[in-house]
């Protein structure tokens, strides 16, 4: 209704034209990332959308993200308050709340500082480096254990299944000092619903900037309440045990970690942002949510491309087994030696860029980019999707092709290229979950095709199309999976 006012020497920024009430839902449609990545190269690499009556700013190109966020980082920190953030972990949520700057920064420092303190514990015996390698090493046998189980009983298996469970576990280890079967049902219920909840937070869910969608019954927003809910009982009953047992002199995981931090301050007469308990305990609930759907998803779509590129997954094999050998597990300083493997997952996080958007954000003050006005609590998106398929950055962007990352003789990793791959975010809010997901990534892979040989079921094509959502998840199918005898070749 009314025209905001531009700053002298600054533009108003370009954009598709509104429609009243839905805005640009109609062009935005259903894959975000395609239609933003299509009007980034008509608009730029910042325009304005709007959503219902609410306008939302689309970055793009890998420069003007990185302005926005590093060199302008504390502009661009936020996080909006949308309707469906309201629901995750009561609103309580370090990753997705709109916190003040001054608590969201000390949640952040304390979430950082016990994930990297208790992956990088002394695992219980010398030949791991550390806690995280010891609980990944043992779950990815585990794993492969299990899906020679379920193909000789069912003939195939669904990737994601299985897969979510094991890196659950990971994380399960490290967040409350506990594994759980792979029949348990609870933690099934719960972490195989992840694709629901991906879904309904996805940047440009109409639900979000449309009050109006908010008041109607929809059964997609009750399961996503109802998904909320069981997650937060979850982790709330494992924080209550741990209340119970706690012992300040025995920390056994990050809960503990958490509730000693708490105990620890209410003695601190100079700690200056307030912080209740909840807030602080709370943030175990953030890290176990990120720390399982997010690798769950990246190796789900790794054994996608294995199936989907034969050749490429032989050259994976034997990569390993002329550098680690098959009579023991591969580790963490195995890296060095497997270059076409770290190249194979730099390209699987850019091509498929699973999580196509980051969080969504929001400026913390009037601001400008590129030379445009940009306002105070304006929320911005960053197509990460759209960087990692710029054809200024990427020859044939739309190949799936690992050797990209390698040295022209094919023995070494190009980090260069490496870095210009998006998947974490950048800046002040970038991922804090960075190197330990790498590294799961890395070690699960190695293990599993160290082992195992995955194909698709005869007369079953393919299907490599991504599901819309925060995390873009494969379509669920079943595939083949076969033990790789040991003298082969
Ligand atoms: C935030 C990617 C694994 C914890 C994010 C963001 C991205 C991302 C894109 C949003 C950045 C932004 O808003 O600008 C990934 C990917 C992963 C992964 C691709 C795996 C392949 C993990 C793990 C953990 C984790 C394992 C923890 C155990 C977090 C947290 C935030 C976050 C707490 C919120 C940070 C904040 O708002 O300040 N991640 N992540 N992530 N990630 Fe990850």
């Amino acid at each position: 209704f009314f025209k905001t006012e531009i700053p002298e020497g600054l533009r108003r920024l370009p954009g598709p034209k509104p429609l009243p009430i839905i805005g640009n839902v109609l062009e935005v449609g259903s894959k975000p990332y395609l239609s933003l990545t299509a009007m980034s190269k008509r608009y730029g690499d910042v325009f304005q959308i709007q959503i219902g009556m609410r306008p939302v700013v689309v970055l793009s190109g890998s420069e003007t993200t990185r302005q926005a966020l590093i060199k302008q980082g504390d502009d661009f920190a936020g996080r909006p308050d949308l309707y469906s953030f309201r629901f995750i972990n009561d609103g309580k949520s370090l990753a997705f709340s709109t916190d003040q700057a001054g608590v969201w920064r000390a949640r952040r420092k304390l979430a950082y500082s016990a994930l990297r303190s208790f992956a990088t514990l002394e695992g219980t015996t010398p030949e791991y480096s550390c806690v995280l390698e010891e609980h990944v090493c043992k779950e990815g046998e585990y794993l492969v254990k299990q899906l020679n189980t379920v193909m000789r009983a069912d003939g195939s298996f669904d990737p994601f299944r299985h897969i979510v469970v094991s890196v659950a576990n990971v994380i399960c280890g490290m967040c409350f000092g506990r594994r759980y079967d792979h029949d348990d049902q609870e933690l099934l219920s719960l972490v195989n619903l992840s694709d629901e909840f991906g879904q309904v937070v996805g940047s440009g869910n109409p639900a979000d900037f449309i009050p109006l969608l908010q008041f109607l019954p929809s059964k997609t927003m009750k399961r996503f309440q109802d998904i909320n809910t069981r997650f937060t009982a979850f982790v709330q009953k494992i924080v209550t045990e741990h209340y119970t047992t706690f012992d300040k002199d025995n920390i056994r995981d990050i809960t503990d970690s958490l509730i000693d931090h708490c105990e620890d301050r209410k003695l601190d007469e100079n700690s200056n942002v307030q912080m209740s308990d909840e807030k602080i305990v709370g943030i175990v609930n953030d890290l176990f949510g990120a720390g399982f759907d997010t690798i769950s998803t990246a190796l789900s779509w790794s054994v996608m491309y294995l199936v989907a590129y034969p050749e490429i997954q032989e050259r994976l094999y034997q990569e390993i087994k002329d550098e680690v050998g098959l009579d023991r597990t591969p580790l963490l300083s195995d890296k060095p030696k497997l270059p076409f493997l770290e190249a194979f997952i730099l390209e699987i996080f850019r091509h498929s860029s699973f999580l196509p958007f980051t969080i969504p954000h929001c400026t913390s003050r009037d601001t400008s980019l590129n030379g445009y006005f940009i306002p105070k609590d304006t929320c911005v998106f960053i197509n990460q999707w759209q960087i990692n398929h710029d054809p200024e950055l990427w020859k044939d962007a739309s190949t799936f092709n690992p050797e990209r990352f390698l040295s022209p003789d094919g023995t070494e990793l190009n980090k260069l290229e490496g870095e210009k791959v998006m998947a974490f975010g950048m800046g002040k809010r970038r991922c804090i979950g960075e190197v330990i997901a790498r590294h799961e990534v890395f070690l699960f892979l190695a293990i599993i095709i160290q082992k195992l040989q995955f194909s698709a079921m005869p007369g079953e094509p393919l299907d490599m199309t991504p599901e819309y959502g925060l995390t873009m998840k494969n379509k669920r199918c079943h595939l083949r999976a076969t033990m790789r005898s040991r003298d082969e070749h």
